[in-house]
């Protein structure tokens, strides 16, 4: 009996010990991946294009100016941004790594900037396509991608470009 309970908790020792082994063998493998290539679903995210500090810069003070009033100055959003409001349209979310705009392709989240939400679906964000050009708009991104780690930014960019 008493061999018997010893032998069990010697097993889930060992059961312990192959879990740790298995973390570090996968942890040293998502090392070695990130030297090679970074692969979502089997396909290989592309080299993620450096961001040009002049851009962010430029970009900043035009998020500053006119997006920061309702997305926040450190692109934090609104308080509850997942809850409807009273009316039924949503707060507005953030831009940093926190929210869903790193979920989303270029051309979609240029679009919206430049279009704003359907006010048929309850959206609220207005457009700024009378206001900025595309490439301020295209500066602006930029400017919201400069706060995005380093897996929101692949992961974007795969979105991007496939
Ligand atoms: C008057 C408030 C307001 C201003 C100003 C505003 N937005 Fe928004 N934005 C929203 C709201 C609210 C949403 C959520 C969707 C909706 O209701 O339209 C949103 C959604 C978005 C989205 C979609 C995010 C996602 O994950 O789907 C993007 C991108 C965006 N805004 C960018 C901008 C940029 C860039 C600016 C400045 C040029 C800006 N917004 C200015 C209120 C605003």
């Amino acid at each position: 009996m008493r061999t018997g309970t010893q032998a069990a908790s010697s097993r889930a020792r060992h059961g312990v010990c192959w879990l740790a082994l298995s973390l570090l063998v996968a942890s040293c493998s998502i090392s070695s991946s990130e030297i090679e290539a970074v692969t979502i679903q089997g396909t290989a995210v592309p080299p993620v294009p450096t961001l040009d500090v002049k851009r962010v810069q430029a970009g900043q003070e035009l998020y500053t100016q006119y997006c920061a009033a309702c997305h926040g100055l450190d692109l934090e959003g609104q308080l509850n941004w997942k809850l409807p409001k009273a009316d039924g349209s949503y707060p507005a979310p953030p831009h940093n790594s926190q929210g869903h705009t790193w979920h989303h392709p270029d051309e979609l989240l240029l679009e919206i900037i430049a279009n704003g939400g359907d006010p048929a679906l309850g959206a609220t964000m207005p457009g700024f396509g009378e206001v900025l050009s595309e490439e301020q708009m295209g500066m602006i991104l930029d400017f919201i991608k400069s706060h995005w780690g380093e897996e929101e930014r692949q992961f974007q960019w795969w979105v991007t470009a496939r």
